[in-house]
């Protein structure tokens, strides 16, 4: 099924971040169930969301695979990050996603080498979703490690 004229470069780095976006689809579900049954249900629909953008992401990997001529192989899933609190999960997800970021920028580079202009587009927006996931994460972590406000005083009712 494959074609001779794939970079087989490209496909070790598909097949690589299939494994990774399986993995973080696993991992944010997991979180997503198990900050619910800690009461936390806006964290959990967050998590959720995320979940949802990285089986998005497996989708276009797939569907890439598969015009390269080439089955999907992701091979190696990796256990779901779990935690005892919210900060520490998020932290295991930042450094998860800066994992994710290097693999799209090496392989955005790749495609660039190679004159692959589809290679280089398709990784580059990958890339460029796996920033912002980080930089969502280090905003949310910077918001749960600031210290809580004082609540505002209420007016005395007469
Ligand atoms: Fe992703
Ligand atoms: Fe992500």
């Amino acid at each position: 099924m494959r074609q001779n004229s794939t970079d087989q470069r490209i496909l070790g780095y598909l097949g690589r971040a299939l494994s990774l976006e399986l993995s973080a689809v696993q991992t944010y579900s997991t979180q997503a169930r198990l900050v619910a049954t800690w009461g936390l249900d806006g964290p959990a629909e967050r998590l959720r969301e995320e979940a949802h953008e990285e089986l998005q992401h497996v989708e276009r990997i797939i569907a890439r695979m598969l015009a390269l001529g080439a089955a999907p192989n992701g091979s190696q899933l990796r256990p779901a990050l779990v935690g005892g609190d919210l900060l520490s999960l998020l932290q295991a997800d930042y450094v998860f996603e800066l994992e994710l970021v290097g693999l799209y920028r090496d392989a955005a580079r790749h495609g660039e080498r190679i004159a692959s202009r589809d290679d280089r587009v398709f990784f580059g927006a990958l890339l460029a979703e796996e920033q912002a996931h980080a930089r969502e994460l280090i905003e949310w972590i910077a918001a749960l490690e600031q210290p809580v406000e004082p609540p505002t005083r209420r007016r005395a009712l007469r």
